[in-house]
């Protein structure tokens, strides 16, 4: 099971302030088990975990494997919480050099929606014109540009290419019950779909159809995705003392830090695969506390990469910043160094060594120097990425959220501010609807 470490951030903040937010963690439980909290009709990621029935994962487990059958490829198409969830699973999984290997036991994933990127999105189609391709078209309010867009594309691909028998049964649709352009079109070509639960927002429902379809057909083992979140529901309670439970003592120290000036968290990983796991994270609570005029920054970084790059910063700029690292204890593999007669590279130092007992001493150094450097620094082990850890790291992360935001007083499951830049795009695309916001717009440029 993951653990958290705080305390590397004493000696910046103090462990009495800390425990001083036990009161405050216990209102924060007790008005997100209530419903009493800001945002309360989108609370159904709480117990998501622990109500997910098997049926509904043998029925997405039967349509991952149809697609598995009958696709080389499947495209993901979503955005934001409709598509970083499922990345952050797959990634973190997979064999790093998946796309070169000829032999799969799964379909290639990639992924669309995601951006307006006129290249990409050729470039994609380009590739695709002779694989027998399927798609997931993941939209809550199915009708987010971005996804509707590649998903025009890629449908019509799909029909010319395999027809529109084949295509109706390699295309799915993940989105809401009643609502919007997804539901319409899913419904009229008789597509597959799952249904993305009212009370489930989008950075919040990586364990609902929109994670879990993309990762089963990607080969991986959802009923462990969801047992590890299922125990991490549970270590994370409500009614679990505040010193032993994860969530509320991470939320508690970040708070206390952000009191005392440290305005950004940078989440480290050690570990390139999780590099979207830091993406996944950085939307999930830029997005549910960023508001209001105040917020933690969440920035993130790989290393040891970038630490030839943002290392500098990290260690002499501004102080405001705390690192919040994730620490994979055991890797999947075995490598060491090899011995080498001539030592030429003067590494013989290490020969013998497992290449993650370099990767340890990088991560203790950088912990170090960083503590030193004014940065304080707070761990997460995850014994290992498989299945089972990263369910427990995403609910773990998720329930932080909800404490985290209701202690900083904002309404962490709404996110107003993403509409200002779509009502100005669609009122420069002159969309019907939109045509006085079109001259008062122009009027600026
Ligand atoms: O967290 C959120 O609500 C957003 O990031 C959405 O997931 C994102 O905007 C995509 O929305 P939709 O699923 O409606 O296409």
């Amino acid at each position: 099971m993951i653990s958290l470490n705080i305390e590397k951030t004493f000696g910046f903040i103090s462990k009495e302030n800390v425990a001083a937010y036990e009161a405050k963690v216990k209102e924060a439980q007790d008005a997100l088990e209530n419903g009493t909290c800001k945002g309360n009709d989108f609370l159904g990621w709480l117990h998501l975990p622990s109500s997910i029935t098997k049926e509904h994962l043998e029925d997405l487990k039967a349509t991952a494997q149809i697609l598995r059958e009958n696709c080389e490829v499947v495209i993901v198409a979503g955005i934001g919480g409709s598509y970083l969830g499922a990345r952050a699973v797959i990634e973190a999984l997979s064999n790093s050099f998946i796309w070169l290997q000829e032999k799969k036991n799964a379909p290639t994933i990639l992924f669309a929606g995601h951006n307006i990127g006129e290249d990409y999105l050729y470039e994609l189609t380009e590739y695709l014109k002779d694989k027998k391709f399927g798609v997931i078209n993941i939209s809550k309010s199915g009708t987010t540009t971005e996804t509707a867009l590649a998903f025009r594309l890629l449908k019509k691909q799909c029909e010319d290419q395999r027809g529109k028998e084949m295509a109706k049964k390699v295309i799915v649709a993940v989105t809401d019950a009643k609502k919007g352009a997804a539901r319409t079109t899913a419904d009229k070509e008789g597509y597959k779909s799952f249904i993305i639960p009212d009370n489930v927002g989008g950075r919040f429902s990586v364990l609902t159809p929109v994670g879990l379809l993309p990762i089963a057909v990607a080969g991986f083992d959802i009923d462990k995705l969801v047992a590890g979140a299922v125990e991490m529901e549970k270590a994370c309670g409500a009614d679990v003392p505040f010193e032993q439970n994860p969530a509320a003592l991470y939320a508690a120290t970040r708070n206390e830090l952000y009191k005392n000036g440290k305005k950004i968290e940078i989440l480290v990983n050690f570990n390139p695969k999780l590099h979207y796991v830091n993406e996944w994270w950085k939307q999930l609570y830029g997005e549910s506390e960023g508001k209001e005029g105040k917020g933690i920054f969440p920035a993130a970084v790989d290393f040891s990469t970038d630490l030839h790059s943002m290392g500098q910063w990290i260690q002499e700029g501004e102080r405001t910043i705390y690192e919040t690292v994730i620490s994979v204890e055991q890797p999947t593999h075995k490598l060491e160094v090899p011995s080498d007669a001539e030592n030429l590279d003067g590494l013989n130092f290490l020969a013998g060594k497992r290449v993650d007992e370099v990767n340890k001493m990088a991560e203790l150094g950088t912990q170090l120097a960083h503590v030193d450097g004014g940065v304080p620094n707070m761990r997460i082990s995850v014994p290992t990425l498989n299945e089972k850890c990263i369910g427990g790291l995403l609910y773990f992360f998720e329930k932080a959220c909800g404490i985290s935001g209701y202690l900083l007083g904002v309404n962490t499951f709404n996110q107003p501010g993403v509409e200002a830049y779509k009502k100005n795009m669609f009122a420069l695309l002159n969309k019907p609807g939109y045509e006085e916001e079109s001259k008062a717009i122009r009027a600026r440029l």
